[in-house]
C-alpha cells in the first residue's frame, strides 16, 4: 500500500526531538522555529509531559463519555485559571477542524440561524464548515459549497458594519483568527475585535475566537483576542493544547447552555489526551511560558526588523512573519538544508516563525545568525552570477 500523496515533503526524516531541536536519521542536528506547525507548545518530548502521558497510560489510556472522567474536569479547572475563563465551559475534541466545526454548529443551534461571516485569507480547516469558511476555493470540494458563508476584507470596519446592517438578524456567527496563520501573519487590529463583539451584541450573533493557531499562549496573552480586551463567546482550541497529542476543544461562555446529544465525540476527551493537556498547562505555569514568549517575542521582532533585506516584519508573542523578497525567494529552503534551521511558510513570500514558547534566547540567537548569514550567502550567489 503506498501513503496518500497529499503533502509536498522535505527529504528529511526525524528520529528524535527535544525542546526546540530535532534530529534526523543521520543524526544531523535541527533548530525547530516552526515548533511542527505551531503544535510544540512547551518543547518537543518535555519530561513532565512525557511523564504525565506514561503515568496515565499505565492506568487507562481510554474510555468513552458514557462515563464520569475526572481528568476532564480537572483539566477544565486548570484551563479555566490560566485563560481567565473561569465561567466558561470546555468541549473536548480532537482537531482543530473539529473545533471550528463544533463552534459554529453550536452557534447555530443557539440563535437558530445559518449565516456565517469569514474573513479574507482565513483558514478555519478542511472539513465541512470549516473549509467552507476558509478563504481558499482551492480545497473546497463541490460538496462544501454553500452560501451561507459570507467572506468580508479583513480589519474593515466599515464593511462589516454594513454586512450587520443588511444580514443582521440572519447572521448566527463571526469567525475570525486573532492573527491569521495560514494567511499570512495578519493581526486582527483590537478596535476590529471590539467591534465584532458590539455587533454581535447588537445582532444576537456568536463571535468565535479561532485560536487554533494564536491561542494557547503563543501570542504573550493566552488567547491572542484577549489583546483587545473584549469577550468572544466561543474559544476554538487545538494545536499548543496537546504538544504534539492530538487533543482540542472549545470554551463556551455560559449563555450558551447545553442540550444533552447536541455536541459529541467518540475520542475526544480521553484520559490520555487530558494528561497531555494538563501537562502542556503546567508546564506553561510552572515555566512562565506565556511570559516568555511576549518578551523573546518582542527581541525577536525588534531584531528582525533591523534586519534591512526583510519586509514588513510583524507579529505577536511567537508567532511572526516577514515578507521575504523576490531575490531571496530560496531563503527558506537554504535555512532548512543549509543552516539546518526549521521555518514556516505563508504563500506567497512570508516566512513564518512558530517556534516552541519555551525557545531560549541563545536559539533565538543562533537563528538570528544563521538568518543573516544565509541572506549574505544567498546576496553573494547571486553577484557571481552577474559577474
Ligand atoms: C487558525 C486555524 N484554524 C483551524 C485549523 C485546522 O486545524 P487542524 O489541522 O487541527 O484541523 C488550523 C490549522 O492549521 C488553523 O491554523
Amino acid at each position: 500500500m503506498t501513503l496518500f500523496d497529499v503533502y509536498p515533503l522535505n527529504n528529511i526524516s526525524i528520529k528524535k526531538a527535544k525542546g526546540s531541536y530535532v534530529w534526523d536519521e543521520n543524526g544531523v542536528q535541527y533548530l525547530d522555529m516552526y515548533g511542527g506547525h505551531a503544535v510544540i507548545s512547551i518543547g518537543h518530548t518535555h519530561s513532565h509531559w512525557v511523564k504525565r502521558i506514561e503515568d496515565q497510560l499505565e492506568k487507562i489510556a481510554f474510555y468513552s463519555n458514557s462515563i464520569i472522567i475526572p481528568i476532564q474536569q480537572e483539566l477544565a479547572a486548570k484551563l479555566g485559571k490560566l485563560s481567565g475563563k473561569e465561567s466558561y465551559q470546555l468541549f473536548l475534541c480532537n482537531s482543530g477542524a473539529e473545533a471550528n466545526e463544533n463552534a459554529l454548529k453550536l452557534a447555530s443551534f443557539y440563535n437558530g440561524r445559518k449565516k456565517i461571516i469569514a474573513f479574507h485569507k482565513a483558514f478555519h480547516g478542511r472539513t465541512s464548515l470549516a473549509v467552507a469558511a476558509t478563504d481558499n476555493k482551492a480545497i473546497v470540494a463541490p460538496v462544501n459549497e454553500t452560501e451561507n458563508v459570507i467572506f468580508l476584507p479583513f480589519n474593515e470596519e466599515a464593511a462589516l458594519k454594513e454586512c450587520f446592517a443588511k444580514y443582521g438578524h440572519e447572521i448566527s456567527s463571526v469567525i475570525i483568527e486573532g492573527i491569521q496563520g495560514v494567511g499570512g501573519i495578519n493581526i486582527a487590529n483590537d478596535s476590529f475585535l471590539q467591534l465584532i463583539r458590539q455587533q454581535c451584541d447588537t445582532y444576537g450573533a456568536v463571535y468565535i475566537a479561532d485560536s487554533v493557531q494564536c491561542g494557547y499562549g503563543r501570542s504573550g496573552q493566552f488567547f491572542s483576542h484577549d489583546h483587545a480586551g473584549v469577550n468572544a463567546d466561543i474559544y476554538t482550541m487545538a494545536k499548543g493544547m496537546g504538544n504534539g497529542f492530538p487533543v482540542a476543544g472549545i470554551l463556551i461562555a455560559p449563555q450558551i447552555q447545553a442540550k444533552h446529544g447536541m455536541l459529541g465525540t467518540t475520542f475526544g476527551g480521553n484520559q490520555l489526551a487530558c494528561a497531555a493537556a494538563l501537562a502542556v498547562l503546567e508546564v506553561m505555569e510552572e515555566e512562565q511560558l506565556m511570559k516568555a514568549a511576549e518578551e523573546n517575542g518582542k527581541y525577536l521582532i525588534s531584531r528582525l526588523q533591523s534586519i534591512e533585506s526583510l519586509q514588513n516584519v510583524r507579529g505577536r508573542g511567537l508567532m511572526i512573519g516577514f515578507d521575504v523578497p523576490e531575490e531571496l525567494k530560496g531563503l527558506k529552503k537554504k535555512l532548512l538544508f543549509d543552516f539546518k534551521i526549521f521555518t514556516g511558510e505563508a504563500k506567497p513570500n512570508v516566512i513564518r516563525l512558530l517556534p516552541s514558547l519555551a525557545v531560549s534566547r541563545k536559539q533565538i540567537d543562533d537563528f538570528l545568525s544563521s538568518l543573516e548569514e544565509a541572506i549574505s550567502e544567498i546576496k553573494a550567489e547571486i553577484s557571481m552570477v552577474k559577474a
